[in-house]
């Protein structure tokens, strides 16, 4: 609660005239009992019909004070809450741009969003309206209970002693429906990862005709999130009730007391009827305090998940004193006994994707990388870009470790063209544009002609400005690769990782590309991944990989005569 409240600092001034509102409201609610009280006691019992109409006109106009108040009370706590609320969204999505693949290899996508979303609604409530109705209640229950006080002491020391009897329900039932809030919101999210892995992967889904199954999954999550709601609800429900059932007998009692103080002469039946006014506001300020603590629960169940969020770390720590690279960067990358694995705990040898890996890399110079599959090609540009940190060895860059560079200044030195083409959904444009968002449309052209991408760039409806859609749905996978390309040209870095870049294409737009990435290459360090070898026969050296390690480095030519495994991959291909 401590830290939501934190989140209101930077709005003084709102919770100041919410406030303000708040206790001009409360103390016209409260003033309205004595308007009631005089009406009974100098109008209605005295006969006195004029002053009957005055008093009614005061409690009339008591009330316009009271409902303008209302609306300012409830306007400035609705903001906050929706202030309150955007805010942390805006605090837990950059902090999750921060976090690294590690934490995304682990956590669902889906469940993310539904923390998002649905976490942060449950506080936007408390916030804007329980909140409001708690302090509300709060300052009309202790006013109420002063002016009982002025009015009967005795029928207001009952009311004391039940109050606590009232709260007691609170206490017992509280814990629990805290527990089970918590419980129910991770089931929600839980619901929203399962929903959005499904859906994303609606074709996979259909034509494996794995709905039915997907259905029933998705039921038996539904009904988890019922099942802990249940819980929820039944506490809940409890709490109210048994609040409701003990002040409705409290007030039954105090008013049979004070009836019977009325007809003894000890007290005017305005004074009664004023302080029954109280009791009811004050009874009613309990309900909804308890009310609202609930609510309160559950949202203390959302923020200590918003706060888990928030307090994960980062496994990729930037280097606290950054030290700065050589200028201009020549891209001159040494491997020195790099080893890495995925797994957290290293005491299975055969657990390190990467092994001792030893190599100098000239500046400019153009290096492939080829192996079987799962020998860890990958996994080394993904130490490189420092989404993992290699557990042995180091990296260097220009002379400087990897981990003593700024991550940002790091990842600026590198163009990737990763596996698996990555569209998002926005313009072409955009997706071009991406590594350089100030470039100029002609330099955005270049890129595309340079990828070969700019002839079906032009045939789509609205040229550069078409929206490709979720995950570019709407381009072919050799289109998407184009345009990923395209980016990595335009973003015109010091060090160029392809990982299977032009996979997708067909021969012809093959070798074209290759021809530009060629031209692109010129000066700059370049690491290419590829199955197809001869996409690479004309690298200065090609480093064959197989089970994290390093086989031989050489030629084409060299490593045709010297290495078994390189051979046989090439004689496969049919290029030996
Ligand atoms: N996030 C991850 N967590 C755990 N293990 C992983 C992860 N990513 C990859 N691996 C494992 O690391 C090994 C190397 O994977 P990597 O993707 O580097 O292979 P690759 O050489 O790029 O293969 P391919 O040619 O098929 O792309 C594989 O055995 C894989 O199972
Ligand atoms: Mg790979």
């Amino acid at each position: 609660m401590g830290w939501i409240f934190g989140q209101l600092k930077p709005y003084k001034r709102q919770v100041v005239y919410a406030l303000i509102a708040l206790f001009i409201g409360a103390g016209a609610w409260l003033l309205l009992g004595q308007g009631v009280k005089a009406a009974v006691d100098q109008g209605f019992l005295a006969n006195n019909a004029q002053r009957l109409t005055q008093m009614v006109a005061l409690v009339l106009a008591i009330g316009v004070v009271g409902s303008i108040a209302t609306y300012f009370r409830f306007f400035y706590m609705v903001w906050l809450g929706e202030r309150v609320s955007a805010d942390i969204r805006q605090q837990v999505y950059s902090h999750l741009l921060t976090l690294s693949p590690e934490f995304y290899a682990k956590t669902r996508t889906g469940e993310v969003i539904s923390r998002f979303t649905s976490d942060t609604t449950v506080l936007q409530t408390v916030v804007g309206s329980g909140l409001s109705m708690a302090l509300r209640s709060t300052v009309t229950f202790i006013g109420a209970l002063l002016l009982m006080l002025f009015t009967s002491h005795v029928l207001t020391l009952c009311v004391l002693i039940a109050v606590p009897i009232v709260l007691l329900p609170i206490r017992i039932f509280g814990a629990r429906v805290r527990t089970y809030a918590r419980n129910s919101q991770d089931r929600v999210a839980d619901v929203g990862a399962y929903i959005d892995e499904s859906l994303h992967e609606i074709q996979t889904v259909q034509a494996y005709t794995h709905e039915h199954l997907d259905r029933e999954h998705f039921s038996q999550r539904i009904e988890g999130v019922m099942g802990a709601a249940r819980q929820r609800i039944r506490f809940r429900a409890l709490m109210i009730a048994s609040i409701i059932a003990i002040s409705l007998l409290a007030i039954t009692l105090v008013a049979w007391l004070g009836a019977n103080q009325v007809l003894s002469g000890e007290l005017s039946a305005g004074e009664l009827t004023a302080f029954m006014f109280y009791a009811v506001m004050a009874g009613g300020s309990v309900a909804t305090i308890s009310e609202v603590i609930g609510e309160i629960q559950k949202a203390a169940g959302a923020s200590e998940r918003m706060m888990e969020l928030l307090d994960t770390v980062s496994q990729i720590k930037d280097a606290p004193m950054p030290q700065p690279l050589p200028q201009p960067v020549r891209g001159e990358l040494v491997l020195a006994n790099a080893g890495f694995s995925y797994a957290e705990s290293q005491d299975l040898e055969q657990e390190w994707v990467l092994k001792d890996l030893n190599l100098h890399i000239q500046p400019g110079e153009r290096v492939a990388l080829v192996g079987p599959s799962g020998a860890g090609k990958s996994t080394l540009f993904q130490c490189l870009l420092r989404f993992y940190d290699m557990q042995r060895g180091q990296i260097t860059l220009d002379g400087v470790p990897i981990t003593s560079v700024g991550l940002r200044e790091l990842r600026q030195q590198f163009a990737m063209v990763s596996q698996e083409s990555v569209i998002f959904a926005d313009s072409v444009r955009e997706n071009i544009a991406y590594g350089r968002p100030d470039a100029s449309q002609a330099e955005i052209e270049a890129a595309a002609k340079a990828a070969r991408a700019d002839e079906f760039i032009a045939e789509l409806p609205e040229g550069y400005h078409t929206q490709l859609g979720e995950r570019g749905v709407r381009l072919s996978g050799g289109q998407k690769q184009r345009i990923a390309i395209a980016r990595a040209i335009l973003a015109n870095r010091p060090i160029l990782l392809l990982d299977e870049a032009t996979s997708a294409l067909d021969a012809a737009n093959e070798i074209k590309v290759k021809q530009a990435l060629d031209e692109l290459m010129q000066g700059k360090t370049t690491l290419i991944i590829a199955h197809r070898l001869a996409t690479v026969t004309n690298a200065d050296r090609i480093v064959v990989m197989d089970k994290g390690q390093i086989q031989a480095v050489g030629t084409h030519q060299q490593l045709l005569t010297e290495n078994a495994l390189y051979r046989e991959l090439a004689q496969l291909q049919l290029i030996a």
